[in-house]
Protein backbone atom coordinates (compact mmCIF):
# COMPACT_ATOMS: atom_id res chain seq x y z
CA UNK A 1 0.00 0.00 0.00
CA UNK A 2 1.29 3.57 -1.06
CA UNK A 3 0.82 7.10 -0.52
CA UNK A 4 0.78 9.26 -3.14
CA UNK A 5 1.39 13.02 -2.07
CA UNK A 6 -1.00 15.47 -4.55
CA UNK A 7 0.50 19.06 -4.09
CA UNK A 8 -2.16 21.70 -4.41
CA UNK A 9 -2.31 25.43 -4.47
CA UNK A 10 -4.88 26.73 -2.79
CA UNK A 11 -5.82 30.21 -3.99
CA UNK A 12 -9.13 32.75 -2.32
CA UNK A 13 -8.23 30.08 1.56
CA UNK A 14 -9.09 33.12 3.49
CA UNK A 15 -12.38 33.74 2.06
CA UNK A 16 -15.74 32.40 3.13
CA UNK A 17 -15.90 29.48 0.90
CA UNK A 18 -12.49 28.74 0.50
CA UNK A 19 -11.76 28.20 4.39
CA UNK A 20 -14.96 26.86 5.62
CA UNK A 21 -15.76 24.40 2.56
CA UNK A 22 -12.95 23.92 1.01
CA UNK A 23 -9.87 23.87 3.24
CA UNK A 24 -11.20 23.19 6.62
CA UNK A 25 -14.04 20.80 5.68
CA UNK A 26 -12.09 18.85 2.32
CA UNK A 27 -8.87 19.17 2.76
CA UNK A 28 -7.65 18.98 6.54
CA UNK A 29 -10.70 16.74 6.64
CA UNK A 30 -8.87 14.06 4.22
CA UNK A 31 -5.40 14.82 5.83
CA UNK A 32 -7.20 13.74 9.20
CA UNK A 33 -7.93 11.07 7.85
CA UNK A 34 -5.09 9.78 6.29
CA UNK A 35 -5.98 10.58 2.59
CA UNK A 36 -8.26 9.35 0.24
CA UNK A 37 -8.14 5.42 -0.15
CA UNK A 38 -8.06 4.51 -3.93
CA UNK A 39 -9.74 1.16 -5.18
CA UNK A 40 -5.97 -0.45 -5.55
CA UNK A 41 -5.14 -0.29 -1.93
CA UNK A 42 -3.37 3.35 -2.50
CA UNK A 43 -4.00 6.50 -1.08
CA UNK A 44 -3.48 9.89 -2.11
CA UNK A 45 -2.82 12.51 0.68
CA UNK A 46 -3.31 16.04 -0.32
CA UNK A 47 -0.27 18.42 0.49
CA UNK A 48 -1.60 21.95 0.00
CA UNK A 49 0.10 24.89 -0.14
CA UNK A 50 -2.09 28.30 0.96
CA UNK A 51 -1.40 31.43 -1.52
CA UNK A 52 -3.20 34.94 -0.63
CA UNK A 53 -2.38 38.32 -0.96
CA UNK A 54 -1.63 38.78 2.80
CA UNK A 55 1.43 36.52 4.01
CA UNK A 56 1.00 36.92 7.55
CA UNK A 57 -2.57 35.73 7.27
CA UNK A 58 -2.10 32.74 5.07
CA UNK A 59 0.68 31.56 7.67
CA UNK A 60 -1.89 32.00 10.41
CA UNK A 61 -4.33 29.92 9.01
CA UNK A 62 -1.80 27.58 7.62
CA UNK A 63 -0.26 26.89 11.32
CA UNK A 64 -3.78 26.73 12.83
CA UNK A 65 -4.85 23.91 10.77
CA UNK A 66 -1.20 21.70 10.51
CA UNK A 67 -0.46 22.77 6.99
CA UNK A 68 3.35 23.20 6.13
CA UNK A 69 3.36 25.55 3.37
CA UNK A 70 1.60 29.18 3.06
CA UNK A 71 3.02 32.00 0.44
CA UNK A 72 1.69 35.46 -1.13
CA UNK A 73 4.03 34.75 -4.35
CA UNK A 74 1.05 32.83 -6.90
CA UNK A 75 3.92 33.03 -9.88
CA UNK A 76 6.57 31.28 -7.53
CA UNK A 77 3.33 28.91 -6.43
CA UNK A 78 2.81 27.62 -10.16
CA UNK A 79 6.30 27.31 -11.29
CA UNK A 80 7.05 24.14 -8.50
CA UNK A 81 6.90 20.94 -10.67
CA UNK A 82 5.80 19.54 -7.61
CA UNK A 83 2.50 20.71 -7.01
CA UNK A 84 0.05 19.51 -9.65
CA UNK A 85 -3.47 21.04 -8.83
CA UNK A 86 -4.12 24.89 -8.84
CA UNK A 87 -7.39 25.41 -6.75
CA UNK A 88 -9.33 28.48 -6.84
CA UNK A 89 -12.26 29.90 -4.48
CA UNK A 90 -11.53 33.57 -4.44
CA UNK A 91 -12.97 36.00 -6.14
CA UNK A 92 -14.98 35.43 -9.26
CA UNK A 93 -14.01 38.41 -11.09
CA UNK A 94 -10.42 37.00 -10.99
CA UNK A 95 -11.19 33.59 -11.50
CA UNK A 96 -10.44 33.13 -15.16
CA UNK A 97 -7.32 34.82 -15.58
CA UNK A 98 -6.20 32.97 -13.03
CA UNK A 99 -7.35 29.69 -14.07
CA UNK A 100 -5.78 30.75 -17.49
CA UNK A 101 -2.29 31.57 -16.06
CA UNK A 102 -2.66 28.33 -14.28
CA UNK A 103 -3.45 25.91 -17.55
CA UNK A 104 -0.54 27.60 -19.10
CA UNK A 105 1.79 26.31 -16.30
CA UNK A 106 0.80 22.94 -17.15
CA UNK A 107 -1.55 22.51 -13.78
CA UNK A 108 -4.93 20.79 -13.58
CA UNK A 109 -7.40 23.08 -12.39
CA UNK A 110 -10.34 22.41 -10.15
CA UNK A 111 -12.69 25.73 -8.93
CA UNK A 112 -15.63 27.47 -7.36
CA UNK A 113 -17.82 28.38 -9.73
CA UNK A 114 -18.91 30.37 -11.38
CA UNK A 115 -16.11 29.75 -13.71
CA UNK A 116 -16.32 33.14 -14.90
CA UNK A 117 -18.44 36.70 -14.74
CA UNK A 118 -18.68 36.50 -19.02
CA UNK A 119 -19.54 33.35 -21.43
CA UNK A 120 -17.36 34.55 -23.72
CA UNK A 121 -14.30 34.33 -21.33
CA UNK A 122 -15.63 31.02 -19.66
CA UNK A 123 -15.54 29.16 -23.11
CA UNK A 124 -11.79 30.49 -23.66
CA UNK A 125 -10.49 29.13 -20.23
CA UNK A 126 -12.74 25.52 -21.29
CA UNK A 127 -11.03 25.57 -24.30
CA UNK A 128 -7.78 26.11 -23.23
CA UNK A 129 -8.06 23.64 -20.91
CA UNK A 130 -9.29 20.93 -23.42
CA UNK A 131 -6.27 22.04 -25.90
CA UNK A 132 -3.51 21.43 -23.20
CA UNK A 133 -5.10 18.34 -21.94
CA UNK A 134 -5.15 18.92 -18.35
CA UNK A 135 -7.84 17.70 -15.87
CA UNK A 136 -10.32 20.65 -15.26
CA UNK A 137 -13.49 20.78 -13.00
CA UNK A 138 -15.90 22.94 -11.19
CA UNK A 139 -17.32 22.45 -8.14
CA UNK A 140 -20.74 20.88 -8.82
CA UNK A 141 -21.74 20.38 -5.11
CA UNK A 142 -25.45 20.68 -5.22
CA UNK A 143 -25.55 17.36 -6.91
CA UNK A 144 -24.68 16.03 -3.95
CA UNK A 145 -26.76 17.12 -1.05
CA UNK A 146 -28.53 14.02 0.76
CA UNK A 147 -31.85 15.73 -0.52
CA UNK A 148 -31.08 15.85 -4.23
CA UNK A 149 -29.41 12.42 -3.78
CA UNK A 150 -32.83 11.04 -2.90
CA UNK A 151 -34.29 12.88 -5.75
CA UNK A 152 -31.69 11.18 -7.69
CA UNK A 153 -32.57 7.66 -5.96
CA UNK A 154 -36.51 7.99 -6.48
CA UNK A 155 -35.70 8.82 -10.78
CA UNK A 156 -33.64 5.69 -10.72
CA UNK A 157 -36.11 3.51 -9.04
CA UNK A 158 -39.07 5.12 -11.60
CA UNK A 159 -40.60 6.11 -8.25
CA UNK A 160 -41.87 9.28 -10.50
CA UNK A 161 -43.11 7.79 -13.98
CA UNK A 162 -42.85 10.34 -16.34
CA UNK A 163 -41.51 13.67 -14.53
CA UNK A 164 -43.57 16.55 -15.75
CA UNK A 165 -42.43 19.52 -13.69
CA UNK A 166 -40.22 20.62 -11.03
CA UNK A 167 -40.62 23.90 -9.19
CA UNK A 168 -37.15 25.29 -7.22
CA UNK A 169 -37.57 27.80 -4.41
CA UNK A 170 -33.72 29.08 -2.93
CA UNK A 171 -33.44 31.83 -0.82
CA UNK A 172 -34.08 33.84 2.44
CA UNK A 173 -33.83 37.44 3.72
CA UNK A 174 -30.23 38.86 3.39
CA UNK A 175 -30.21 41.47 6.04
CA UNK A 176 -29.65 45.29 3.96
CA UNK A 177 -27.44 45.93 7.11
CA UNK A 178 -29.02 49.43 7.84
CA UNK A 179 -31.26 47.68 11.01
CA UNK A 180 -31.47 45.09 13.41
CA UNK A 181 -29.12 42.51 12.12
CA UNK A 182 -26.13 42.95 10.36
CA UNK A 183 -25.95 42.11 6.65
CA UNK A 184 -24.93 38.07 6.60
CA UNK A 185 -23.61 37.45 3.91
CA UNK A 186 -20.56 39.70 1.79
CA UNK A 187 -21.42 43.05 0.29
CA UNK A 188 -19.55 42.52 -3.33
CA UNK A 189 -22.35 40.26 -3.90
CA UNK A 190 -24.61 43.12 -4.73
CA UNK A 191 -22.20 45.21 -6.82
CA UNK A 192 -21.79 44.40 -10.47
CA UNK A 193 -18.17 45.57 -10.39
CA UNK A 194 -17.43 42.86 -7.74
CA UNK A 195 -18.94 40.09 -9.58
CA UNK A 196 -21.76 40.12 -7.42
CA UNK A 197 -25.62 39.57 -8.54
CA UNK A 198 -27.59 36.48 -7.77
CA UNK A 199 -28.04 35.35 -11.18
CA UNK A 200 -24.21 35.06 -11.76
CA UNK A 201 -23.87 33.26 -8.03
CA UNK A 202 -27.13 30.64 -8.63
CA UNK A 203 -27.90 30.00 -12.14
CA UNK A 204 -24.79 27.95 -12.39
CA UNK A 205 -26.05 25.89 -10.09
CA UNK A 206 -29.22 25.03 -11.21
CA UNK A 207 -27.75 24.48 -14.91
CA UNK A 208 -25.64 21.56 -13.68
CA UNK A 209 -28.46 20.39 -11.18
CA UNK A 210 -31.29 20.16 -13.59
CA UNK A 211 -28.91 19.18 -16.50
CA UNK A 212 -27.58 15.89 -13.94
CA UNK A 213 -31.16 15.04 -12.64
CA UNK A 214 -34.27 15.78 -14.72
CA UNK A 215 -32.12 16.44 -18.96
CA UNK A 216 -30.56 19.11 -20.81
CA UNK A 217 -31.50 22.70 -20.42
CA UNK A 218 -32.84 23.33 -24.11
CA UNK A 219 -33.72 26.80 -22.96
CA UNK A 220 -34.21 29.62 -20.08
CA UNK A 221 -36.18 32.53 -19.69
CA UNK A 222 -35.02 34.52 -16.68
CA UNK A 223 -36.58 37.75 -14.90
CA UNK A 224 -33.94 39.54 -12.71
CA UNK A 225 -35.15 42.16 -10.26
CA UNK A 226 -33.39 44.53 -7.90
CA UNK A 227 -35.40 44.97 -5.09
CA UNK A 228 -33.70 46.46 -2.16
CA UNK A 229 -30.94 49.06 -4.66
CA UNK A 230 -29.01 50.20 -1.55
CA UNK A 231 -27.18 48.24 1.26
CA UNK A 232 -25.10 48.95 4.09
CA UNK A 233 -21.40 47.28 3.97
CA UNK A 234 -19.15 45.58 6.10
CA UNK A 235 -17.49 49.37 7.17
CA UNK A 236 -21.37 50.38 7.80
CA UNK A 237 -21.05 52.33 4.40
CA UNK A 238 -24.27 52.87 2.52
CA UNK A 239 -23.64 51.53 -1.23
CA UNK A 240 -26.04 50.80 -4.25
CA UNK A 241 -26.97 47.72 -4.53
CA UNK A 242 -26.72 47.82 -8.56
CA UNK A 243 -27.36 43.95 -9.62
CA UNK A 244 -30.38 41.79 -9.29
CA UNK A 245 -31.04 40.70 -6.06
CA UNK A 246 -33.89 37.82 -7.15
CA UNK A 247 -34.00 35.94 -10.28
CA UNK A 248 -37.24 34.21 -11.77
CA UNK A 249 -36.22 31.54 -14.37
CA UNK A 250 -38.45 28.75 -16.30
CA UNK A 251 -36.47 26.60 -17.95
CA UNK A 252 -37.06 23.96 -20.57
CA UNK A 253 -35.45 20.72 -20.67
CA UNK A 254 -34.83 17.96 -23.27
CA UNK A 255 -37.26 15.13 -22.52
CA UNK A 256 -40.21 17.73 -21.58
CA UNK A 257 -39.57 18.97 -18.51
CA UNK A 258 -40.63 22.51 -17.43
CA UNK A 259 -38.40 23.56 -14.77
CA UNK A 260 -39.17 26.77 -12.26
CA UNK A 261 -36.74 28.16 -10.12
CA UNK A 262 -36.76 31.38 -7.61
CA UNK A 263 -33.74 32.68 -6.33
CA UNK A 264 -33.77 35.06 -3.73
CA UNK A 265 -32.01 36.94 -1.03
CA UNK A 266 -35.26 39.09 -0.56
CA UNK A 267 -37.82 36.69 0.86
CA UNK A 268 -38.79 35.13 4.30
CA UNK A 269 -38.91 31.04 4.77
CA UNK A 270 -41.57 29.24 5.31
CA UNK A 271 -40.56 25.85 3.55
CA UNK A 272 -38.74 23.13 5.01
CA UNK A 273 -35.59 24.34 3.81
CA UNK A 274 -33.44 27.34 2.43
CA UNK A 275 -33.77 25.28 -0.74
CA UNK A 276 -36.76 22.96 -1.74
CA UNK A 277 -36.82 21.29 -5.05
CA UNK A 278 -40.82 19.68 -6.29
CA UNK A 279 -41.00 16.80 -8.53
CA UNK A 280 -44.07 16.43 -9.74
CA UNK A 281 -44.36 12.83 -12.22
CA UNK A 282 -47.31 11.08 -13.40
CA UNK A 283 -46.67 8.73 -10.55
CA UNK A 284 -45.43 10.18 -7.89
CA UNK A 285 -44.42 13.47 -6.55
CA UNK A 286 -41.04 14.57 -3.75
CA UNK A 287 -40.13 17.59 -2.38
CA UNK A 288 -36.44 17.58 -1.27
CA UNK A 289 -34.68 20.17 1.14
CA UNK A 290 -31.07 19.88 1.48
CA UNK A 291 -30.55 16.78 3.43
CA UNK A 292 -34.46 15.53 3.65
CA UNK A 293 -37.23 14.08 1.13
CA UNK A 294 -40.69 13.66 1.31
CA UNK A 295 -42.55 11.50 -1.54
CA UNK A 296 -45.90 10.97 -2.16
CA UNK A 297 -47.19 8.54 -4.70
CA UNK A 298 -49.90 8.37 -6.96
CA UNK A 299 -52.32 5.86 -4.88
CA UNK A 300 -51.90 7.83 -1.77
CA UNK A 301 -52.79 11.06 -3.63
CA UNK A 302 -55.83 12.87 -1.82
CA UNK A 303 -58.41 14.26 -4.23
CA UNK A 304 -58.93 17.78 -2.84
CA UNK A 305 -62.10 19.86 -3.31
CA UNK A 306 -61.78 23.79 -4.30
CA UNK A 307 -64.50 25.10 -1.77
CA UNK A 308 -63.37 28.92 -0.61
CA UNK A 309 -66.71 29.07 1.85
CA UNK A 310 -65.51 26.52 4.37
CA UNK A 311 -61.76 26.94 5.74
CA UNK A 312 -59.33 24.08 4.45
CA UNK A 313 -60.18 20.79 6.59
CA UNK A 314 -57.12 18.83 4.74
CA UNK A 315 -53.37 18.64 6.46
CA UNK A 316 -51.24 18.78 3.09
CA UNK A 317 -48.34 18.46 5.24
CA UNK A 318 -49.34 15.74 6.62
CA UNK A 319 -50.16 13.72 3.76
CA UNK A 320 -46.21 12.95 2.82
CA UNK A 321 -44.03 10.27 3.67
CA UNK A 322 -40.54 11.20 4.56
CA UNK A 323 -37.96 9.10 3.04
CA UNK A 324 -35.61 7.55 5.41
CA UNK A 325 -31.62 8.61 5.81
CA UNK A 326 -29.69 6.09 2.58
CA UNK A 327 -27.03 4.45 3.97
CA UNK A 328 -24.11 4.38 2.48
CA UNK A 329 -24.87 7.60 0.79
CA UNK A 330 -21.71 8.99 2.88
CA UNK A 331 -19.60 6.00 1.45
CA UNK A 332 -20.49 6.67 -2.16
CA UNK A 333 -19.94 10.42 -1.81
CA UNK A 334 -16.33 10.16 0.05
CA UNK A 335 -15.79 8.39 -3.29
CA UNK A 336 -17.13 10.96 -5.48
CA UNK A 337 -15.24 13.77 -4.02
CA UNK A 338 -11.88 11.88 -3.47
CA UNK A 339 -11.40 10.71 -6.57
CA UNK A 340 -9.82 13.38 -9.47
CA UNK A 341 -11.04 10.49 -12.20
CA UNK A 342 -14.23 10.07 -11.22
CA UNK A 343 -16.41 6.67 -12.93
CA UNK A 344 -17.94 7.54 -16.00
CA UNK A 345 -21.92 7.81 -14.36
CA UNK A 346 -20.34 10.39 -12.08
CA UNK A 347 -17.84 12.65 -14.80
CA UNK A 348 -20.45 15.09 -15.13
CA UNK A 349 -19.52 15.93 -11.27
CA UNK A 350 -16.30 17.61 -12.08
CA UNK A 351 -16.40 18.47 -15.74
CA UNK A 352 -16.50 22.11 -16.42
CA UNK A 353 -20.02 22.49 -18.23
CA UNK A 354 -20.34 24.92 -21.46
CA UNK A 355 -23.15 27.66 -20.17
N1 LIG B 1 -20.45 26.64 -4.31
C1 LIG B 1 -21.17 27.50 -3.63
O1 LIG B 1 -22.28 27.19 -3.19
C2 LIG B 1 -20.66 28.89 -3.37
C3 LIG B 1 -21.20 29.65 -2.32
C4 LIG B 1 -20.69 30.94 -2.09
C5 LIG B 1 -19.68 31.45 -2.90
N2 LIG B 1 -19.19 30.69 -3.91
C6 LIG B 1 -18.13 31.23 -4.79
O2 LIG B 1 -16.91 31.26 -4.06
C7 LIG B 1 -16.15 32.41 -4.40
C8 LIG B 1 -15.79 33.18 -3.14
O3 LIG B 1 -16.97 33.55 -2.48
P1 LIG B 1 -16.98 33.83 -0.90
O4 LIG B 1 -18.40 33.95 -0.53
O5 LIG B 1 -16.11 32.86 -0.21
O6 LIG B 1 -16.33 35.30 -0.87
P2 LIG B 1 -15.41 35.97 0.23
O7 LIG B 1 -15.55 37.44 0.01
O8 LIG B 1 -15.68 35.43 1.60
O9 LIG B 1 -13.92 35.50 -0.16
C9 LIG B 1 -13.26 36.03 -1.27
C10 LIG B 1 -11.80 35.55 -1.28
O10 LIG B 1 -11.15 36.19 -2.39
C11 LIG B 1 -10.02 36.92 -1.94
N3 LIG B 1 -9.89 38.15 -2.74
C12 LIG B 1 -10.83 39.13 -2.88
N4 LIG B 1 -10.37 40.10 -3.68
C13 LIG B 1 -9.12 39.73 -4.06
C14 LIG B 1 -8.11 40.32 -4.87
N5 LIG B 1 -8.29 41.50 -5.43
N6 LIG B 1 -6.96 39.65 -5.02
C15 LIG B 1 -6.75 38.46 -4.45
N7 LIG B 1 -7.66 37.84 -3.66
C16 LIG B 1 -8.83 38.48 -3.47
C17 LIG B 1 -10.29 37.23 -0.48
O11 LIG B 1 -9.10 37.47 0.24
C18 LIG B 1 -10.99 35.94 -0.04
O12 LIG B 1 -10.03 34.93 0.22
C19 LIG B 1 -17.00 33.22 -5.39
O13 LIG B 1 -16.57 32.96 -6.70
C20 LIG B 1 -18.41 32.67 -5.21
O14 LIG B 1 -19.18 32.70 -6.41
C21 LIG B 1 -19.66 29.43 -4.15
Amino acid sequence: MATQRLGIIMNGVTGRMGLNQHLVRSIVAIRKQGGVALSNGDRVMPDPILVGRNAEKVAALAKQYGIERSTSDLDAALKNPDDTVFFDAATTQMRCDLLTKAINAGKHVYCEKPISDSLDKALAVAKLAKQKGIKHGVVQDKLFLPGLRKIQLLKESGFFGKILSVRGEFGYWVFEGDWGQPAQRPSWNYRAADGGGIILDMLCHWRYVLDNLFGNVKAVSCLGATHIPSRVDEQGKTYNADVDDAAYATFELEGGVIAQINSSWVTRVKRDDLVTFHVDGTHGSAVAGLTRCYTQHRVNTPRPVWNPDEPQTMKFQDQWEEMPRQHGLRQRLQGAVGRFHPPPDRRHAVEIRFA
